[in-house]
């Protein structure tokens, strides 16, 4: 067959599995909702959306104007219909063919606003019901969810929703250290934030390798300490503005002592070790740390963050604190001295020390700090929030003593895990026997997108649809945690974010016809779909990454979580569990092995001519032998032939040489060609 053929042949395979998706969505109690709402149910009725459709508002809020012309938008680019009217009217009466808004009050987009609405869809008309203009732009993203189509036209399925969320701290970190991120790439993901209902950016503008904002009264820091990139004070309240549009609150982190190489570069003059300091390009953690017992520091951490918190309007106000290790303060005779001096036994609590001088300078700015755990625990003011990444037990402990806190570890996205990993990550599960009390003290959590391995082109990869599942394990109810509906929901959601200018779809066609130069991208498709980049702290090697080095590599198109791999292991599963072996669930798998049999020698070809793709060769081949090897056994067990030791532990071995990664991707399928020859056993 042609390679046309079989990438024609790849994509009605696509395409039937995901009709027989759609066709499962109006059977589901879901539909195709994420998050899914607290309490729904879904009624017999259904309203057409025609041309007279209009949205009215009670209330001239601008936010809530412009949340609605943006629905509007959404549903009229989907269903290509010309509505009559462009915009919504501020009106209270609730016409029929009408959507109605009626809100109690506009909300400050502040931690604890209350983000509750009512949504009901029937026949006549839709109505959306909230306390506060907030709780209203939630409900026109649960609405937008709810578009839908058959013969008789484009339709709301008729529902009574009645939602709000389980936590009221929902964050997304983007670091924009580590690879510097324009405006657009916060703008879009603040957008996708926004229609999966999360309520938190929290910016991480500076790191060794990059200060990323414009200090007006400190100009050396952005001057000296970012490349040139960095947000201008138009620039972040632009953002600020554009979040807040959605619900979404903008906690910037200015993590100090450590992790602050990009500061020192202006001002080497508050460090714990003489300079000078250059921007960090290599990936680690590094030694440049804040003198902690120089006043100066604190006078000058007092002029920067003064003139930062008139650009944050939010109460909080992240620290960092994490990963100081300690080594320029133990090589400081002055520092040692200080210790002594002020009884601090250990580098935790000179850091202490430092932590309550800095709460002292943001306590009069209306700042409430919040910062990375560390392993003993400040004796700040209770109003600290800690945000737990080490592990799950510091969440529970910092709540226990008395602190607010947020959950991260388990929600890593950057380490490019699979979605079940970190949809099945809640911070209180189900069966949790947690005391009330800590339980309260637990705000929520954060998906946390470290950008060492992403830049513009390749991060809205990293973040989405994965995100997506986070945003429903903080949103929903801890009972919805069906992984199979999970991703079923995910898979639809994930093309919806594109229509907000999302890149992740249309970024992977674009990266594999770089690759290829434009020629078969077709081929290299057909094995990118199943592999998945390696596990983020496995990837230094054999490569030593600096800042500066490419993100192109078919690693980096790879997504994680691979949405055929997941398919085709689940058309495997389904094959086991089903005792009659069901013919088309055969003829499904052969297909696939099929096409990945025969992908290799095509490729080789494409390989042979561009050099970057060298490094997956041997992975290539590697499916081609598990495919082959997957046919032999499917053929087995269908002849129910028993294979003798001899076939079997050869075709173990070469599984299991399969099984290791190469160009710091793996194979996602070899698990499922394991299952099948398990099965040729029995
Ligand atoms: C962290 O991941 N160093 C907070």
């Amino acid at each position: 067959m042609r390679t046309t053929e079989f990438a024609k042949l790849n994509i009605l395979m696509m395409a039937c599995l995901i009709s027989i998706n759609l066709l499962a969505q109006s059977d589901s109690k879901y539909l195709n909702l994420m998050p899914v709402p607290e309490k729904m149910n879904v009624t017999a009725g259904k309203f057409l959306l025609n041309e007279s459709f209009t949205i009215s508002i009670n209330n001239d809020d601008k936010r809530l104007f412009k949340a609605a012309q943006r629905t509007l938008k959404i549903l009229s680019e989907r269903t290509g219909l010309f509505f009559k009217d462009q915009f919504p009217v501020i009106s209270i009466s609730s016409k029929t063919n009408a959507l109605s808004i009626n809100i109690s009050k506009v909300g400050e987009v502040k931690l604890g606003v209350d983000e509750s609405y009512n949504l009901i869809v029937n026949e006549k008309s839709v109505k959306i019901d909230a306390a506060t203009n907030i709780g209203a732009i939630h409900g026109l993203a649960t609405l937008v969810q709810l578009l839908n189509s058959d013969k008789s036209g484009y339709y709301l399925q008729g529902v009574e929703i009645k939602d709000k969320p389980r936590f009221p701290w929902r964050g997304l970190l983007i670091d924009v250290s580590r690879h510097f991120m324009p405006i657009e790439v916060i703008k879009r993901n603040l957008d996708a934030m926004g229609a999966v209902k999360m309520n938190v950016l929290h910016w991480h503008l500076t790191d060794d390798h990059g200060f990323r904002i414009e200090s007006k009264s400190l100009p050396k820091l952005h001057e000296l300490g970012s490349d040139g990139l960095y947000y201008t004070h138009e620039q972040i309240i632009d953002i600020v503005d554009y979040a807040a549009d959605r619900g979404i609150r903008v906690v910037p982190e200015f993590d100090l002592p450590g992790h602050a190489t990009s500061w020192l570069v202006g001002y080497p003059e508050f460090a714990s070790a003489p300079g000078p300091y250059s921007i960090e390009r290599n990936w680690g953690i590094f030694n440049p740390t804040f003198d902690p017992t120089n006043d100066e520091t604190y006078n000058f951490l007092t002029v920067f963050f003064k003139e930062m918190s008139a650009l944050f309007p939010d109460e909080y106000w992240h620290i960092g604190g994490d990963e100081n290790n300690g080594k320029q303060w133990d090589a400081n005779k002055k520092i040692q001295e200080f210790k002594v001096q002020n009884k601090l036994k250990n580098n935790h609590d000179l850091q202490n020390y430092f932590n309550k001088r800095v709460e002292k300078i943001l306590t009069p700015l209306n700042k409430t700090m919040v910062g990375w755990y560390t392993d003993e625990m400040p004796d700040l003011s209770k109003d600290y929030i800690v945000q737990a990444w080490k592990g799950r037990a510091s969440l529970y402990q910092t709540s226990r003593n008395g602190y607010r806190s947020l959950l991260s570890h388990g929600f890593y996205i950057d380490l490019v895990q699979p979605t079940d990993y970190h949809y099945l990550n809640d911070p209180i599960p189900p069966d949790s026997i947690l005391e009330n009390t800590v339980k309260e003290k637990i705000l929520g959590g954060e998906a946390t997108m470290w950008a060492e391995f992403v830049d513009p082109e390749t991060i809205d990869s990293r973040i989405w649809p994965r995100t997506a599942a986070i945003a429903e394990r903080l949103w929903s109810p801890g009972y919805v945690n069906d992984v199979q509906d999970m991703y079923r929901r995910l898979s639809i959601v994930n093309l919806h974010l594109e229509e907000l200018g999302l890149t992740h779809v249309k970024n992977y066609e674009m990266m594999l016809r770089r690759l290829t130069n434009n020629y078969n991208v077709e081929v290299l498709k057909n094995f990118v779909d199943v592999i998945q980049p390696l596990y983020t702290y496995s990837r230094d090697h054999p490569h030593v990454f600096k800042s500066y080095y490419p993100l192109t590599r078919v690693v980096d198109v790879s997504a994680p979580d691979p949405e055929v791999a997941r398919e085709f292991n689940q058309l495997v599963d389904s094959f086991i569990k089903d005792v009659k072996k069901d013919e088309s669930k055969t003829i499904a798998i052969t297909k696939w092995l099929n096409l990945w049999k025969n992908n290799h020698s095509k490729l080789v070809d494409i390989i042979n001519a561009l050099p970057v793709l060298k490094e997956i060769e041997t992975l290539s081949e590697d499916l081609s032998k598990c495919a082959a090897i997957g046919l032999e056994a499917l053929e087995k067990i269908k002849n129910n032939s028993k294979p003798n030791e001899l076939w079997i532990s050869t075709r173990l071995s070469t599984l299991k040489l399969a099984g290791v990664p190469k160009g710091e991707t793996e194979l996602a399928i070899v698990k499922s060609i394991e299952k099948l020859l398990g099965e040729a056993l029995k």
